[in-house]
């Protein structure tokens, strides 16, 4: 496995993957792995001669009040995980390699960026297309692969790929839960014990909330409800909308979507699943 870190050897590597007839998957992520993340690299392993994982935790993705400084990083671990599952390049490129210089061009989220996530966190989905984009022309990748745990970030860049004709497909990956239902994630490890014995109930609001929809009563009321009374934490949201279209007119494919904050863990799930129409 190699561990590139310009984009000069990433390019050069590239051309020479794709010279060989060699296709390419990618999966971007901030590092930190887990379980999630080994899953998108299973599932692109599966589909593609080479892979690629990124490894940046991405300044612009992060307000300025948000956790960018105390995102938890190991590369050591990290390396030997990917390597492990067979991962060919790590690229982990710094923040000037990625940003030289202030880009006067922005990329907006728009509409999809209105709900949910996109509502509490100003910028934030603008940061993630900033840095895919670039991972995007900088990869050329076959297949590029993201979890359904981030949901809404998942249906930004499928609306990206789709609406500015990058000529790769989007993989969607389910959501790798610990046994208690908990989704896994690189900030479960801001959570005291208090609060980790109580975040599998956002699993279990998510169920109710769905077993509601599903009989056209309210899940946003029984919810609210249910983890008010099972947790400490502070609602954020929660939010029953179309999927992938993110409106509130639901039929069809749906996603019903949480976030709560804890003390020093914001943390967020959802469910996608079809509605009958009436
Ligand atoms: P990060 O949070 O590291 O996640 C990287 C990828 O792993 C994302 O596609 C995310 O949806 C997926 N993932 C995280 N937890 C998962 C879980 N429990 N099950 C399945 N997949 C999971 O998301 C980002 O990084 C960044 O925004 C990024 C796309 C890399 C852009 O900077």
């Amino acid at each position: 496995m190699r561990i590139i870190e310009t984009i000069k050897e990433l390019r050069q590597w590239v051309a020479d993957t794709r010279a060989a007839g060699s296709t390419i998957g990618l999966v971007p992520t901030m590092g930190f792995l887990h379980e999630g993340h080994m899953k998108l690299v299973s599932t692109a392993k599966d589909e593609n001669d080479a892979i690629v994982m990124s490894i940046f935790v991405n300044p612009a993705q992060f307000g300025p009040d948000e956790d960018f400084d105390r995102y938890p990083r190991n590369m050591a671990r990290d390396t030997q995980l990917a390597k492990d599952a067979g991962v060919d390049v790590i690229f982990a490129p710094s923040v000037e390699e990625m940003y030289p210089r202030q880009s006067a061009i922005t990329i907006s989220a728009g509409r999809l960026a209105e709900q949910l996530c996109g509502k509490s966190r100003p910028g934030h989905f603008d940061g993630v297309l900033k840095v895919v984009t670039k991972l995007f022309h900088l990869v050329q990748p076959d297949k590029a692969y993201f979890g359904q745990k981030d949901a809404q970030q998942l249906a930004i860049i499928e609306s990206l790929a789709d609406d500015f004709n990058f000529p790769l497909q989007i993989r969607r990956v389910g959501t790798v839960r610990e046994e208690d239902g908990l989704a896994k994630s690189s900030r479960n490890v801001y959570l005291t014990e208090q609060e980790r014995k109580e975040a599998p109930h956002l699993k279990k609001a998510l169920e109710l909330g769905k077993q509601a929809a599903l009989a056209k009563q309210d899940p946003v009321a029984v919810m609210t409800d249910y983890l008010r009374d099972h947790t400490s934490g502070k609602i954020d949201y929660i939010q029953f909308l179309s999927y992938p279209d993110l409106t509130e007119k639901v039929e069809g494919d749906a996603i019903l979507a949480l976030a709560v904050q804890f003390e020093k863990a914001r943390l967020i799930d959802n469910l996608l699943f079809t509605v009958k129409g009436n």
